[in-house]
This record gives structure tokens, sequence and C-alpha cells, in this order.
């Protein structure tokens, strides 16, 4: 009966340990490299103080948000300029602003969300500056 129960057991145990340990050996095993993000570009050159609109972990992790937030505070009121947590203004514009200093999209942007697997629809309709497009 004992051996019986383990049967069933054992597989289930296999099948857990090698799912809880699953992302471990994978990334090992599948080391796609980190992409390296490329800040090099004219204006970011001319910049005194490399800053993005906030702070790196704050846009890292909530660039997306920040987006959505000024296309709805510039399509619904009308409101374009965004104050910076330091003062700085900024126009709120995907274009204008962000790619604006990220003009190098396909080395920035493009880099991370096709390691992400994030895939913004927005060029859809935004345009992309022309000396991104080459
Ligand atoms: C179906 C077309 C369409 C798509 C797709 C789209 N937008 Fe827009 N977006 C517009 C239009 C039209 C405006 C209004 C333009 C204006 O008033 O300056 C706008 C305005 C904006 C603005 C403020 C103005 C500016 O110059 O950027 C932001 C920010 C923005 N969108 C972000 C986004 C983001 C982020 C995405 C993708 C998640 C996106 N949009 C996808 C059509 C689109
Ligand atoms: C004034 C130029 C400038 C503008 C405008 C700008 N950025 Fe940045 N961005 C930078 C710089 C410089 C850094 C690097 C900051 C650092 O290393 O501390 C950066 C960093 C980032 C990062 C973090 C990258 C990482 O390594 O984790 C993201 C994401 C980002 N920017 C997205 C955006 C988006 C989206 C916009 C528009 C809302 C934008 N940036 C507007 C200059 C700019
Ligand atoms: C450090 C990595 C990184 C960089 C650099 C980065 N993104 Fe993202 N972005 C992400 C991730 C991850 C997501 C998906 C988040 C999710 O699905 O919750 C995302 C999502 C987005 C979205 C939302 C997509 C949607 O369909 O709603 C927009 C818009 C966006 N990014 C714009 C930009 C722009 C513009 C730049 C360059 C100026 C940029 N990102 C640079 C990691 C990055």
């Amino acid at each position: 009966m004992k051996q019986h129960k383990w049967r069933f057991i054992l597989p289930g145990l296999v099948i857990f340990v090698v799912g809880v340990t699953f992302p471990l050996w994978y990334s090992a095993v599948n080391s796609t490299p980190v992409p390296v993000l490329s800040l090099d570009t004219p204006v970011i050159n001319q910049l005194q103080n490399k800053e993005c609109v906030e702070d790196k972990a704050f846009m890292s992790a909530d660039h997306m948000k920040m987006l959505h937030a000024w296309r709805d505070e510039v399509v619904r009121e009308g409101k374009r300029e965004y104050t910076a947590k330091d003062g700085r203004k900024f126009e709120k514009s995907l274009t204008r602003t962000c790619l604006s200093c990220h003009s190098n999209k396909e080395q920035f942007c493009d880099r991370c969300h096709n390691y992400a697997g994030a895939k913004p629809t927005c060029y859809d309709c935004h345009i992309i500056p022309e000396e991104v497009k080459k």
C-alpha cells in the first residue's frame, strides 16, 4: 500500500522541483544576455546631467504608466506640461520628449522591449523621428 502511494507522489515531487527551479537552470542554459542600452545620442551627449525625466529606477519601472498618464492628460484635459519631481519641465510627448533624447529607439526602447517581450503599438500612430528610421 505504501509503495503504491509513492508511485503517485514521486513524479509529482519531481515535477514540482523542476518547476520551482526552472528559472535558475533555464537562464543558465539559455542565457540571453541582458541588453546593453545605449545612451549615446546627440541630445543626451549634450546634457550637463545625464538624467531622465525622473530617476532611473522610477523610469525603468513606471515609464509605461507615465506615458499612459501623459496621453490621457493631453488628449482628455489638454494639459501638455509635465513638472518633474525636481522641478524641471517637459512637454508630455512621446515623440518630442522621450524620442528626442532617446533618438536611438532601436538601441534603447526596442532592445529592452524585445528582451522583455513587450510590444508597444504606439508607433502605428506616433511618429518615430527621422534620424531613428534610417
Ligand atoms: C490609434 C492611434 C494612436 C495610438 C495607437 C496611440 N496613440 Fe497616442 N495619441 C494619438 C493621438 C491622435 C494623440 C493626440 C495628438 C495631440 O493632441 O498632440 C495622441 C497623443 C498622445 C500623447 C500626448 C501628445 C504627444 O505628442 O505625444 C502621448 C504621450 C501618447 N499619445 C502616448 C501614446 C502611447 C504611449 C501609446 C502606446 C501605448 C499611444 N499613444 C498609442 C493617437 C494614438
Ligand atoms: C532629457 C533627456 C531625456 C528625456 C526627455 C527622456 N530620457 Fe529616459 N533617460 C535619459 C537618460 C540620460 C537616462 C539614463 C539615466 C541614468 O542612468 O540615471 C535615461 C533612462 C531611461 C530609462 C531607464 C533605462 C534603464 O537602464 O533602466 C528608461 C526606461 C527611459 N529613460 C525611458 C524614457 C521615456 C519613456 C521617456 C519619455 C517619457 C524618457 N525616457 C525621456 C534621458 C532622457
Ligand atoms: C529597461 C527596459 C526598458 C526600456 C529601456 C524601455 N522600456 Fe518600455 N517597457 C518595458 C517593459 C518591461 C514593458 C512592459 C511592461 C508590462 O507589460 O507591464 C514596457 C512597456 C512600455 C509601454 C507600454 C506598452 C503598451 O502597450 O501599453 C510603452 C508605451 C513603453 N514601454 C515605451 C517605451 C519607450 C518610448 C521607451 C524608450 C524611450 C522605452 N519604453 C524604453 C521596458 C523598457
